[in-house]
């Protein structure tokens, strides 16, 4: 499990740097599929969970998700199709999801509160529409807790600028989302009738020992120019210039030290299972 503050502010672009076959084996096992199941993914993006899923070759399980955002459902439908899978996709928000109460035996969601400004009511859809005893499963990280180490004198320096550049950027274009969502699942789980059977942290680190070689510098620079395209603020485009800057002098320092240079990043992804508490609702 890999990630790169200096690329992404959050995990949501680096799934396929994440999301490994242990933790395929990890959301299979709390989601426990018996033969006849129906298993839904509430924020399903492009399947990959689905493809991942699939490759398990689960036994007449019914795979189903949604997105709020139809192209990911489009997209979701074209992968799962070539996969040969049948993939129940449709189009839905995650705060009043279009099934009825019990509709599932399992649901799941990964990286997807993370992005809400309010994250109850999709909770409180969670625990609607599993069956009583059904396993919830909820995978988010804390984007707001990251570790950095650099060993030379600019690393502090830069990744404090991409910080302070990405806060600009969150103020710029109104995302009030709750990047720190993840240890914060096992209190909303229990307030909608959830009883909290486990947290799994998953940690997801990167370690580069010796300066990085070119495509990760071009990656960098990047970035910057994806997250300040759609932000015209003066603000914005000056903490842009002065982190570019940073990144000069770092990348100048790393090649400089060679094969001495080590930057160690790491963060945290929480999986909350839960069970669907008998008696409620
Ligand atoms: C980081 S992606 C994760 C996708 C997928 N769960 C995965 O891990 O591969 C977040 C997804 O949540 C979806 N999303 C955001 N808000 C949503 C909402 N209110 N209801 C349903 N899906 C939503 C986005 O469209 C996006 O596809």
């Amino acid at each position: 499990m890999s990630i790169d503050s200096l690329t992404s502010p959050t995990l949501k672009h680096l799934r396929e740097q994440w999301w490994d076959h242990a933790f395929t084996q990890f959301l299979v096992e709390r989601l426990r599929p018996r033969p006849g199941n129906r298993i839904l993914d509430v924020g399903c993006g492009e399947g990959y969970a689905e493809v991942s899923l699939g490759r398990l070759h689960l036994s007449q399980v019914q795979l189903a998700g949604v997105d709020l955002v139809p192209a990911k459902v489009v997209q979701a439908r074209a992968e799962t199709a070539a996969h040969n899978q049948r993939v129940w996709l449709a189009a839905a928000d995650a705060a009043r999801l279009p099934f009825v109460d019990a509709s599932f035996d399992s649901t799941y969601c990964v990286a997807v509160l993370q992005h809400l400004r309010d994250v109850e009511p999709a909770v409180a859809e969670l625990a609607r529409v599993t069956r009583e005893s059904g396993r919830v499963v909820v995978v988010e990280p804390d984007n707001s807790a990251r570790y950095v180490y650099s060993s030379v004198r600019a690393g502090a320096a830069v990744f404090a600028a991409a910080a302070q550049m990405l806060a600009a950027r969150v103020e710029a274009i109104g995302d009030a989302s709750e990047t720190a969502v993840g240890p914060t699942v096992p209190e909303r789980f229990v307030r909608h009738g959830i009883g909290v059977l486990e947290v799994r942290v998953f940690p997801v680190s990167r370690t580069q020992l010796g300066a990085p070689a070119d495509d990760v510098w071009a990656e960098r620079r990047r970035a910057v120019a994806a997250l300040t395209r759609d932000v015209k603020d003066g603000a914005m485009t000056s903490l842009a210039n002065q982190y570019l800057t940073l990144l000069g002098v770092y990348e100048r320092e790393a090649r400089e030290a060679g094969r001495s240079f080590v930057e160690i990043q790491s963060t945290s992804l929480f999986a909350t299972v839960g069970q669907r508490l008998e008696g409620r609702g």
